[in-house]
Protein backbone atom coordinates (compact mmCIF):
# COMPACT_ATOMS: atom_id res chain seq x y z
CA UNK A 1 0.00 0.00 0.00
CA UNK A 2 1.20 3.13 -0.67
CA UNK A 3 1.87 5.94 2.42
CA UNK A 4 -1.02 8.31 1.66
CA UNK A 5 0.09 10.74 4.48
CA UNK A 6 3.18 10.86 2.78
CA UNK A 7 2.25 14.03 0.80
CA UNK A 8 -0.63 15.80 -0.97
CA UNK A 9 -2.97 14.11 -2.73
CA UNK A 10 -1.39 14.03 -6.46
CA UNK A 11 -3.78 14.33 -9.94
CA UNK A 12 -5.12 11.10 -11.65
CA UNK A 13 -3.04 12.55 -14.83
CA UNK A 14 0.25 12.62 -13.35
CA UNK A 15 0.16 8.65 -13.41
CA UNK A 16 0.38 8.82 -17.40
CA UNK A 17 3.38 11.41 -17.33
CA UNK A 18 6.83 9.52 -17.56
CA UNK A 19 10.24 10.72 -17.10
CA UNK A 20 12.74 11.34 -19.65
CA UNK A 21 14.93 8.24 -19.59
CA UNK A 22 17.53 10.14 -21.00
CA UNK A 23 18.04 12.12 -18.01
CA UNK A 24 18.14 8.93 -15.93
CA UNK A 25 20.92 7.64 -18.15
CA UNK A 26 22.39 11.05 -17.97
CA UNK A 27 22.54 11.04 -14.11
CA UNK A 28 24.07 7.47 -14.33
CA UNK A 29 26.82 8.87 -16.83
CA UNK A 30 27.12 12.10 -14.17
CA UNK A 31 28.14 9.40 -11.70
CA UNK A 32 30.39 7.63 -13.65
CA UNK A 33 32.18 10.85 -14.61
CA UNK A 34 32.47 12.01 -10.97
CA UNK A 35 34.70 9.07 -10.04
CA UNK A 36 36.80 9.59 -12.77
CA UNK A 37 35.71 8.26 -15.68
CA UNK A 38 35.48 9.44 -19.54
CA UNK A 39 32.04 9.26 -21.18
CA UNK A 40 31.20 9.79 -24.26
CA UNK A 41 27.66 11.95 -24.54
CA UNK A 42 25.31 11.34 -27.14
CA UNK A 43 22.18 11.01 -25.11
CA UNK A 44 20.86 14.60 -25.04
CA UNK A 45 18.96 16.54 -27.35
CA UNK A 46 21.59 19.14 -27.75
CA UNK A 47 24.69 19.83 -29.65
CA UNK A 48 27.77 20.86 -27.90
CA UNK A 49 27.60 24.45 -30.17
CA UNK A 50 27.70 27.40 -27.85
CA UNK A 51 25.33 30.52 -28.58
CA UNK A 52 26.57 32.18 -32.16
CA UNK A 53 28.87 35.31 -30.50
CA UNK A 54 26.48 37.71 -32.43
CA UNK A 55 23.60 36.78 -30.67
CA UNK A 56 25.31 37.20 -27.06
CA UNK A 57 26.70 40.62 -28.01
CA UNK A 58 23.01 41.16 -29.23
CA UNK A 59 22.17 40.67 -25.35
CA UNK A 60 25.01 41.90 -24.33
CA UNK A 61 23.95 45.13 -25.83
CA UNK A 62 20.16 45.26 -24.76
CA UNK A 63 20.98 44.66 -21.26
CA UNK A 64 22.70 48.00 -21.47
CA UNK A 65 20.36 49.78 -23.55
CA UNK A 66 16.92 48.16 -22.66
CA UNK A 67 14.61 48.00 -19.34
CA UNK A 68 13.46 44.43 -18.90
CA UNK A 69 9.87 44.52 -18.93
CA UNK A 70 7.33 41.99 -19.55
CA UNK A 71 6.46 42.38 -23.63
CA UNK A 72 3.46 41.44 -25.40
CA UNK A 73 2.61 38.22 -24.92
CA UNK A 74 2.80 37.27 -28.62
CA UNK A 75 6.48 38.77 -28.35
CA UNK A 76 8.02 42.14 -29.45
CA UNK A 77 7.06 43.63 -33.02
CA UNK A 78 10.47 43.58 -34.54
CA UNK A 79 10.78 39.97 -34.11
CA UNK A 80 7.81 38.48 -35.30
CA UNK A 81 8.46 40.33 -38.61
CA UNK A 82 11.99 39.37 -38.39
CA UNK A 83 10.80 36.13 -38.24
CA UNK A 84 8.23 36.44 -41.15
CA UNK A 85 10.78 37.92 -43.25
CA UNK A 86 12.80 34.59 -42.50
CA UNK A 87 9.84 32.94 -44.00
CA UNK A 88 9.94 35.15 -46.70
CA UNK A 89 13.23 34.74 -47.08
CA UNK A 90 14.11 31.18 -46.91
CA UNK A 91 11.30 29.77 -47.79
CA UNK A 92 9.69 32.19 -50.40
CA UNK A 93 6.29 32.04 -48.11
CA UNK A 94 4.47 34.95 -47.08
CA UNK A 95 3.29 35.07 -43.67
CA UNK A 96 1.57 38.19 -41.79
CA UNK A 97 3.45 38.98 -38.68
CA UNK A 98 0.24 38.82 -37.07
CA UNK A 99 0.15 35.13 -37.43
CA UNK A 100 3.39 35.01 -35.45
CA UNK A 101 3.90 34.08 -31.98
CA UNK A 102 6.99 34.00 -30.14
CA UNK A 103 6.77 31.77 -27.23
CA UNK A 104 8.57 30.25 -24.10
CA UNK A 105 10.19 27.52 -26.20
CA UNK A 106 8.32 25.45 -28.39
CA UNK A 107 7.35 23.37 -25.19
CA UNK A 108 5.31 26.26 -24.74
CA UNK A 109 3.99 26.92 -28.18
CA UNK A 110 2.91 23.58 -28.35
CA UNK A 111 1.09 23.91 -24.98
CA UNK A 112 -0.61 26.78 -26.16
CA UNK A 113 -1.99 24.91 -29.21
CA UNK A 114 -3.11 22.05 -27.95
CA UNK A 115 -4.66 24.43 -24.89
CA UNK A 116 -6.69 26.00 -27.81
CA UNK A 117 -7.67 22.96 -29.61
CA UNK A 118 -8.38 20.44 -27.27
CA UNK A 119 -11.57 19.98 -24.97
CA UNK A 120 -10.90 17.43 -22.96
CA UNK A 121 -11.07 13.54 -24.23
CA UNK A 122 -10.04 15.25 -27.38
CA UNK A 123 -7.66 13.25 -29.15
CA UNK A 124 -4.39 13.46 -31.33
CA UNK A 125 -2.91 11.65 -33.81
CA UNK A 126 0.84 11.22 -33.50
CA UNK A 127 3.66 9.12 -34.91
CA UNK A 128 5.32 6.28 -32.63
CA UNK A 129 7.95 6.83 -32.00
CA UNK A 130 7.89 10.10 -31.45
CA UNK A 131 8.83 12.87 -29.22
CA UNK A 132 7.87 12.24 -25.29
CA UNK A 133 6.57 15.59 -24.78
CA UNK A 134 3.89 16.03 -27.14
CA UNK A 135 1.88 12.50 -25.37
CA UNK A 136 2.53 14.08 -21.80
CA UNK A 137 0.94 17.81 -23.16
CA UNK A 138 -2.14 16.49 -24.32
CA UNK A 139 -2.69 14.55 -21.67
CA UNK A 140 -1.91 17.91 -19.28
CA UNK A 141 -4.51 19.28 -20.87
CA UNK A 142 -7.24 16.28 -20.66
CA UNK A 143 -6.90 15.24 -24.32
CA UNK A 144 -5.99 11.43 -25.93
CA UNK A 145 -2.68 10.83 -27.48
CA UNK A 146 -3.31 8.07 -29.61
CA UNK A 147 -0.25 7.21 -30.49
CA UNK A 148 -0.05 5.27 -34.37
CA UNK A 149 2.81 2.65 -34.76
CA UNK A 150 4.78 3.77 -37.73
CA UNK A 151 7.83 2.12 -39.23
CA UNK A 152 10.79 1.86 -41.76
CA UNK A 153 7.60 1.44 -44.66
CA UNK A 154 6.61 5.09 -44.06
CA UNK A 155 9.89 6.64 -43.12
CA UNK A 156 8.38 6.85 -39.57
CA UNK A 157 6.27 9.23 -40.28
CA UNK A 158 2.88 9.59 -40.12
CA UNK A 159 1.27 9.18 -43.37
CA UNK A 160 -2.48 10.35 -44.51
CA UNK A 161 -2.95 6.50 -44.74
CA UNK A 162 -2.08 6.18 -41.53
CA UNK A 163 -3.68 8.92 -40.37
CA UNK A 164 -7.20 8.29 -41.64
CA UNK A 165 -7.11 4.85 -40.35
CA UNK A 166 -6.03 5.65 -36.99
CA UNK A 167 -9.23 8.38 -37.47
CA UNK A 168 -11.84 8.29 -34.42
CA UNK A 169 -14.96 11.04 -34.14
CA UNK A 170 -13.26 12.52 -31.36
CA UNK A 171 -9.85 13.51 -33.47
CA UNK A 172 -8.55 16.80 -33.16
CA UNK A 173 -5.39 17.37 -34.05
CA UNK A 174 -2.74 15.57 -36.31
CA UNK A 175 0.65 16.04 -35.47
CA UNK A 176 3.92 15.24 -37.31
CA UNK A 177 7.67 16.67 -37.00
CA UNK A 178 9.40 16.97 -39.78
CA UNK A 179 12.71 15.88 -39.07
CA UNK A 180 11.16 14.21 -36.58
CA UNK A 181 13.01 13.29 -33.16
CA UNK A 182 14.01 10.26 -32.73
CA UNK A 183 14.14 9.36 -36.22
CA UNK A 184 15.53 12.54 -38.40
CA UNK A 185 13.08 11.59 -40.65
CA UNK A 186 10.95 14.32 -43.66
CA UNK A 187 7.46 14.37 -44.07
CA UNK A 188 7.12 14.88 -48.10
CA UNK A 189 5.35 18.34 -49.13
CA UNK A 190 2.93 16.16 -50.69
CA UNK A 191 1.88 14.22 -47.40
CA UNK A 192 1.82 17.47 -45.56
CA UNK A 193 -0.70 19.03 -48.14
CA UNK A 194 -2.33 15.77 -47.89
CA UNK A 195 -2.51 15.36 -43.69
CA UNK A 196 -3.78 19.24 -43.84
CA UNK A 197 -6.41 18.42 -46.72
CA UNK A 198 -7.57 15.34 -44.68
CA UNK A 199 -8.12 17.81 -41.47
CA UNK A 200 -9.68 20.32 -42.76
CA UNK A 201 -12.54 17.88 -44.35
CA UNK A 202 -13.27 17.02 -41.09
CA UNK A 203 -13.33 19.55 -38.81
CA UNK A 204 -9.22 19.19 -36.91
CA UNK A 205 -6.02 20.65 -37.11
CA UNK A 206 -2.77 19.61 -38.62
CA UNK A 207 0.12 20.98 -36.36
CA UNK A 208 3.56 20.24 -37.65
CA UNK A 209 6.83 20.67 -35.58
CA UNK A 210 9.72 22.17 -37.40
CA UNK A 211 12.20 22.83 -34.55
CA UNK A 212 15.05 20.72 -37.00
CA UNK A 213 14.25 22.85 -40.32
CA UNK A 214 18.28 24.02 -41.00
CA UNK A 215 19.07 21.18 -39.97
CA UNK A 216 18.59 18.78 -42.94
CA UNK A 217 21.28 16.93 -45.23
CA UNK A 218 21.55 17.34 -48.90
CA UNK A 219 18.17 19.08 -49.08
CA UNK A 220 16.14 21.77 -47.87
CA UNK A 221 12.81 21.21 -45.74
CA UNK A 222 9.79 23.05 -47.29
CA UNK A 223 7.85 24.56 -44.27
CA UNK A 224 4.02 23.66 -43.57
CA UNK A 225 2.69 27.05 -44.11
CA UNK A 226 2.76 26.27 -47.69
CA UNK A 227 0.01 23.71 -47.03
CA UNK A 228 -2.51 26.24 -45.95
CA UNK A 229 -2.95 29.44 -43.09
CA UNK A 230 -5.32 26.75 -41.30
CA UNK A 231 -1.86 24.75 -40.14
CA UNK A 232 -0.55 25.01 -37.10
CA UNK A 233 3.42 25.54 -37.08
CA UNK A 234 6.07 25.47 -34.43
CA UNK A 235 9.29 26.58 -34.28
CA UNK A 236 12.18 27.27 -31.73
CA UNK A 237 15.47 29.37 -31.47
CA UNK A 238 16.66 26.22 -30.04
CA UNK A 239 18.09 23.32 -32.31
CA UNK A 240 19.19 24.94 -35.77
CA UNK A 241 19.83 28.40 -33.96
CA UNK A 242 21.46 26.79 -31.14
CA UNK A 243 19.74 29.23 -28.52
CA UNK A 244 18.80 25.88 -25.92
CA UNK A 245 19.07 27.89 -22.96
CA UNK A 246 17.44 30.95 -23.84
CA UNK A 247 13.93 29.32 -23.99
CA UNK A 248 12.80 31.15 -26.94
CA UNK A 249 10.36 29.18 -29.47
CA UNK A 250 7.59 30.47 -32.11
CA UNK A 251 4.29 29.66 -33.77
CA UNK A 252 2.67 30.40 -36.90
CA UNK A 253 -1.20 29.97 -36.16
CA UNK A 254 -3.79 30.66 -38.42
CA UNK A 255 -5.32 34.71 -38.00
CA UNK A 256 -8.70 33.60 -36.43
CA UNK A 257 -6.48 32.47 -33.21
CA UNK A 258 -3.96 34.92 -32.33
CA UNK A 259 -6.19 36.23 -29.70
CA UNK A 260 -7.23 33.10 -28.16
CA UNK A 261 -3.51 31.90 -28.47
CA UNK A 262 -2.70 35.42 -26.86
CA UNK A 263 -4.98 34.93 -24.09
CA UNK A 264 -3.71 31.84 -22.77
CA UNK A 265 -0.15 33.04 -23.27
CA UNK A 266 -0.61 35.87 -21.14
CA UNK A 267 -2.64 34.07 -18.91
CA UNK A 268 0.21 30.68 -18.67
CA UNK A 269 3.25 32.67 -18.26
CA UNK A 270 2.69 36.60 -19.61
CA UNK A 271 5.24 36.93 -21.98
CA UNK A 272 8.48 35.17 -23.15
CA UNK A 273 11.72 36.11 -22.14
CA UNK A 274 12.30 39.73 -22.96
CA UNK A 275 16.41 39.01 -23.01
CA UNK A 276 15.73 36.34 -25.38
CA UNK A 277 13.86 38.16 -27.68
CA UNK A 278 16.01 41.07 -28.08
CA UNK A 279 18.94 38.39 -28.48
CA UNK A 280 17.04 36.41 -31.32
CA UNK A 281 16.76 39.85 -33.30
CA UNK A 282 20.87 38.99 -34.58
CA UNK A 283 19.41 35.45 -35.28
CA UNK A 284 18.86 36.53 -38.42
CA UNK A 285 21.69 38.18 -39.23
CA UNK A 286 23.93 36.81 -42.20
CA UNK A 287 26.77 36.48 -39.49
CA UNK A 288 24.79 34.27 -37.44
CA UNK A 289 23.33 32.61 -40.20
CA UNK A 290 27.21 31.90 -41.89
CA UNK A 291 27.97 30.46 -38.88
CA UNK A 292 24.76 28.46 -38.20
CA UNK A 293 25.45 27.23 -42.19
CA UNK A 294 28.98 25.85 -41.20
CA UNK A 295 27.75 23.87 -38.00
CA UNK A 296 25.04 22.24 -40.19
CA UNK A 297 28.22 21.28 -42.28
CA UNK A 298 29.69 19.99 -39.44
CA UNK A 299 26.66 17.97 -38.14
CA UNK A 300 26.13 16.36 -41.87
CA UNK A 301 29.77 15.13 -41.56
CA UNK A 302 29.44 13.36 -38.12
CA UNK A 303 25.82 11.75 -39.68
CA UNK A 304 27.76 10.48 -42.76
CA UNK A 305 30.50 9.08 -40.07
CA UNK A 306 27.88 7.35 -38.04
CA UNK A 307 25.66 5.51 -40.07
CA UNK A 308 28.20 3.22 -41.65
CA UNK A 309 30.04 2.70 -38.56
CA UNK A 310 26.71 1.68 -36.67
CA UNK A 311 26.08 -0.50 -39.46
CA UNK A 312 29.49 -2.10 -39.20
CA UNK A 313 28.57 -2.69 -35.28
CA UNK A 314 25.78 -4.88 -36.18
CA UNK A 315 22.74 -2.03 -35.92
CA UNK A 316 20.10 -1.30 -38.51
CA UNK A 317 18.97 2.13 -39.62
CA UNK A 318 15.32 1.46 -41.12
CA UNK A 319 15.26 5.19 -42.97
CA UNK A 320 17.93 7.72 -43.32
CA UNK A 321 18.02 10.00 -41.06
CA UNK A 322 17.52 13.56 -43.43
CA UNK A 323 18.25 15.93 -40.78
CA UNK A 324 18.05 16.46 -36.76
CA UNK A 325 20.81 15.17 -34.97
CA UNK A 326 19.74 11.54 -34.58
CA UNK A 327 20.01 8.22 -35.46
CA UNK A 328 17.26 6.23 -34.59
CA UNK A 329 19.04 2.77 -34.56
CA UNK A 330 17.46 -0.90 -34.76
CA UNK A 331 19.57 -3.38 -32.35
CA UNK A 332 17.39 -6.29 -32.50
CA UNK A 333 20.12 -7.97 -33.84
CA UNK A 334 22.03 -7.21 -31.24
CA UNK A 335 19.64 -7.64 -28.14
CA UNK A 336 16.16 -7.84 -27.23
CA UNK A 337 16.54 -4.69 -24.45
CA UNK A 338 17.62 -1.68 -25.59
CA UNK A 339 17.05 -0.42 -21.85
CA UNK A 340 19.96 -3.14 -20.40
CA UNK A 341 21.93 -2.23 -23.84
CA UNK A 342 22.27 1.19 -22.88
CA UNK A 343 23.13 0.37 -19.57
CA UNK A 344 25.27 -1.92 -19.72
CA UNK A 345 27.22 0.52 -22.60
CA UNK A 346 27.32 3.23 -20.18
CA UNK A 347 29.11 1.36 -17.38
CA UNK A 348 30.86 -1.15 -19.62
CA UNK A 349 32.42 1.48 -22.64
CA UNK A 350 31.46 4.64 -21.51
CA UNK A 351 29.29 5.74 -24.31
CA UNK A 352 25.51 7.28 -23.35
CA UNK A 353 22.55 6.91 -25.93
CA UNK A 354 19.19 6.81 -25.18
CA UNK A 355 17.06 3.85 -25.67
CA UNK A 356 13.86 3.49 -27.31
CA UNK A 357 11.58 3.78 -24.20
CA UNK A 358 11.77 7.06 -24.19
CA UNK A 359 9.71 7.37 -27.59
CA UNK A 360 6.99 5.42 -27.32
CA UNK A 361 5.60 1.95 -26.71
CA UNK A 362 6.32 0.51 -30.41
CA UNK A 363 9.41 -1.57 -30.31
CA UNK A 364 11.28 0.36 -28.02
CA UNK A 365 12.97 -2.26 -26.61
CA UNK A 366 14.67 -2.90 -30.53
CA UNK A 367 16.06 0.66 -30.52
CA UNK A 368 18.26 3.55 -29.54
CA UNK A 369 18.95 6.69 -30.18
CA UNK A 370 22.09 8.44 -30.98
CA UNK A 371 22.56 11.63 -30.83
CA UNK A 372 25.55 13.29 -32.96
CA UNK A 373 26.04 16.03 -30.87
CA UNK A 374 30.08 15.34 -30.23
CA UNK A 375 32.93 16.21 -32.65
CA UNK A 376 33.76 13.32 -35.59
CA UNK A 377 36.72 12.47 -33.16
CA UNK A 378 34.63 11.59 -30.19
CA UNK A 379 32.15 9.95 -32.16
CA UNK A 380 35.04 7.77 -33.49
CA UNK A 381 36.01 6.52 -30.03
CA UNK A 382 32.34 5.75 -29.12
CA UNK A 383 32.21 3.68 -32.20
CA UNK A 384 35.44 1.98 -31.00
CA UNK A 385 34.43 1.67 -27.74
CA UNK A 386 31.07 0.05 -28.70
CA UNK A 387 33.19 -2.39 -31.13
CA UNK A 388 35.36 -4.05 -27.86
CA UNK A 389 31.91 -3.75 -25.88
CA UNK A 390 30.19 -5.39 -28.36
CA UNK A 391 32.85 -7.84 -29.34
CA UNK A 392 32.95 -6.69 -32.57
CA UNK A 393 36.50 -7.02 -33.67
CA UNK A 394 38.14 -3.93 -35.02
C1 LIG B 1 10.71 17.44 -31.63
C2 LIG B 1 10.88 18.47 -30.55
N1 LIG B 1 9.93 19.39 -30.39
C3 LIG B 1 10.04 20.31 -29.40
C4 LIG B 1 11.12 20.34 -28.54
C5 LIG B 1 11.17 21.39 -27.46
O1 LIG B 1 12.21 22.31 -27.64
P1 LIG B 1 12.26 23.78 -27.09
O2 LIG B 1 11.23 23.96 -26.03
O3 LIG B 1 13.65 23.95 -26.57
O4 LIG B 1 11.99 24.71 -28.26
C6 LIG B 1 12.15 19.40 -28.70
C7 LIG B 1 13.32 19.39 -27.79
O5 LIG B 1 14.16 18.52 -27.81
C8 LIG B 1 12.02 18.43 -29.74
O6 LIG B 1 12.96 17.49 -29.94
Amino acid sequence: MEDRAAGPHLATRMAAIAPFEVMEIQTLARALEAQGRDVVHLEIGEPDFATPAPVVEAAKRALDSQPMFYTSALGIPPLREAISAFYRDRYGVEVDPARVVVTAGSSAALLLAFGVLLDPGDEVLLADPGYPCNRHFVHALGGVPRLVPVDAASRYQLTPALAEASWTPRTRVVMVASPSNPTGTLVEPGEIAALAGLARSRGATLLVDEIYHGLTYGRDARTALEAGSDVFVINSFSKYFQMTGWRLGWMVVPGGCVREVEKLAQNLYISPSTLAQHAALAAFSPETIAILEARRRELQARRDFLLPALASLGFSIGAVPEGAFYVYAGCAGLTSDSFALARAALSQAGVAFTPGKDFGFNAPERHIRIAYTQPVARLEEAVSRLRAFLGKGS
